[in-house]
């Protein structure tokens, strides 16, 4: 189906009661609705936006165009949670109805100052000649889950030597001041960050772009973050514009982050080292981070991309987020763990091992749709050790190491419905060890496969038959052993 602009650009108030029940029936006949993930109820989700601890609960925001699965004009819903992992949905927050976000409520953050919740995001507006001009705006969220967006928008337009390409502010306090970073396009069509600085949240003073090495790294960065981590400065952003090479950068759009010595807010200088992936796999982007009651670093991202067609997309609904993850630093690359949370999740566990794996092995206890498992192999003599999941006669998922070539790959080319194909069935990255550990994530469409404690993770939609619940452990050309536990998931 092709949408019009008319129907891209209605919202969420514009459509009838009997429209939404219409799609909502839809959207549940999907065989491929997650069962632990934030899913939206309808429609289309992308980036997660205005993460924060709040009032005792987490509060989390997506973008979403509630009536079907386009890109069409974005709306803010909104779910909480207590625990990072069983989530309630909320219903809409910030719907598009002033002329600063005609076109759009886009990205942003949230920050909790003075008992109230402030969310900061773009309002994208066209023009009749369909030319955008973002507005940086501000809304405040009481303790009684009431919104109150500001008179006016606080940002107008971009600043001098940027295109109309300016959104995505990312909000933190550090000692008395606030600082707002947003991505941005230079006037010479590359991508870069800008920093803006406030005493009182409501007006913001343009300090300048953020100094990076990286002069001509893609046209744009999108959805900015700015951390620090063991007195280092963490600069995460989705730049646009990146040519695959070799194993690096394979998906349409990448998702990265520089280490350097924390930013220098007089000279705007950042000193950093190299853009590094934070995720190897087929479906990740715009991530975002906030701080967790106890204080850790816990990073959301969209588990899709822009401008491709997924299969859920007939059902009238597509994408969802990713499982929180906790972010720490070792030398100098972020290690990002499953939150701890997650065992919240867990019933029924089961577990195997083989101390004798020269083949491909199942076991009757040990299948599922939505599972949790964790893995242990030692290579031995064997070349490849590896995982094929939700398998059935003609489908199959894998993960596996080889140790002769060094590299970990990921393999989608058999999991069921296609998707993206354009950009490859394989995922890869280099490892060179003895052990592995594969911890797994696999949901009714998805999976998240963390490697060795965090140090990769590969994050994909997978599209298989409800039937494909085989789990088989493989080693082949030697002998291997593992062992395993595996536990059902799902949100209370
Ligand atoms: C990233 C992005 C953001 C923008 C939002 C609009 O996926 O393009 O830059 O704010 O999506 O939905």
């Amino acid at each position: 189906m092709t949408w019009s602009r008319e129907e891209r650009y209605r919202k969420y108030r514009d459509v009838s009661e009997k429209e939404r029940m219409l799609l909502k029936k839809k959207v549940n006949a999907c065989p491929w609705r997650q069962s632990f993930h934030i899913q939206p109820p309808t429609g289309l989700l992308n980036d997660p936006n205005g993460f924060a601890y709040f009032n005792g609960e987490y509060h989390l925001f997506y973008q979403w165009f509630p009536h079907g699965p386009v890109h069409g004009l974005k709306h803010w819903y909104h779910v909480t949670s207590t625990d990072m992992v069983n989530w309630q949905n909320k219903g809409l927050a910030i719907e598009p109805n002033e002329f600063y976000e005609s076109h759009g409520a886009f990205s942003g953050s949230g920050i909790v100052d003075q008992g109230d919740l402030y969310l900061f995001y773009t309002g994208n507006t066209r023009d009749e000649e369909w030319h955008r001009h973002p507005y940086q705006c501000m809304a405040k969220m009481t303790k009684e889950n009431e919104l109150v967006k500001a008179a006016g928008p606080i940002i107008s337009s971009p600043p001098k030597g940027y295109t109309e390409h300016v959104r995505d502010p990312k909000v933190w306090k550090t000692g008395s001041l606030f600082y707002m970073i947003i991505g941005a396009q230079r006037e010479d069509k590359t991508g870069c960050v800008l920093l803006y600085q406030s005493r009182d949240i409501k007006e913001w003073e343009f300090l300048g772009e953020v100094i990076t090495k990286l002069d001509a790294f893609g046209y744009m960065w999108e959805c900015p973050d700015y951390i620090e981590l063991d007195h280092k400065g963490i600069l995460i952003f989705s730049p646009q514009g990146i040519e695959a090479e070799g194993d690096l950068y394979n998906n349409i759009y990448q998702s990265g982050y520089l280490v350097g010595w924390p930013l220098n807010r007089s000279t705007m200088n950042f000193d950093h080292g190299p853009f590094q992936e934070l995720d190897r796999g087929f479906d990740f982007y715009a991530p975002q981070t906030t701080l967790s009651e106890d204080g850790r670093r816990i990073m959301i991202g969209w588990m899709g991309l822009p401008e491709m067609n997924y299969p859920t997309d007939e059902n009238g609904w597509a994408h969802c987020l990713t499982l929180p993850r906790e972010l720490v630093l070792k030398d100098e690359k972020l290690i990002q763990r499953p939150v701890r949370e997650l065992a919240n999740l867990r019933s029924n566990q089961e577990e195997v091992a083989d101390q004798l794996l020269n083949e491909r092995k199942s076991y009757p206890h040990i299948y599922g749709t939505t599972y949790e498992l964790e893995v242990e192999f030692e290579v031995g003599t064997s070349e490849v050790v590896g995982i094929e999941f939700r398998t059935s006669e003609n489908e199959k998922t894998i993960v596996h190491y080889n140790h002769l070539n060094k590299k970990i790959t990921l393999d989608r080319s058999e999991s069921g419905k296609e998707v993206g194909t354009t950009y490859g069935t394989t995922r890869a990255v280099g490892y060179d060890g003895e052990t592995i550990t594969f911890h797994l994530f696999v949901d009714v469409s998805s999976c998240e496969v963390f490697i060795n404690d965090g140090e990769e993770v590969f994050t994909s939609r997978i599209f298989p038959s409800d039937h494909s619940t085989g789990i088989q452990f493989f080693a082949q050309g030697g002998q291997a052993s593992f062992q395993a536990k595996k536990w059902d998931l799902s949100m209370r």
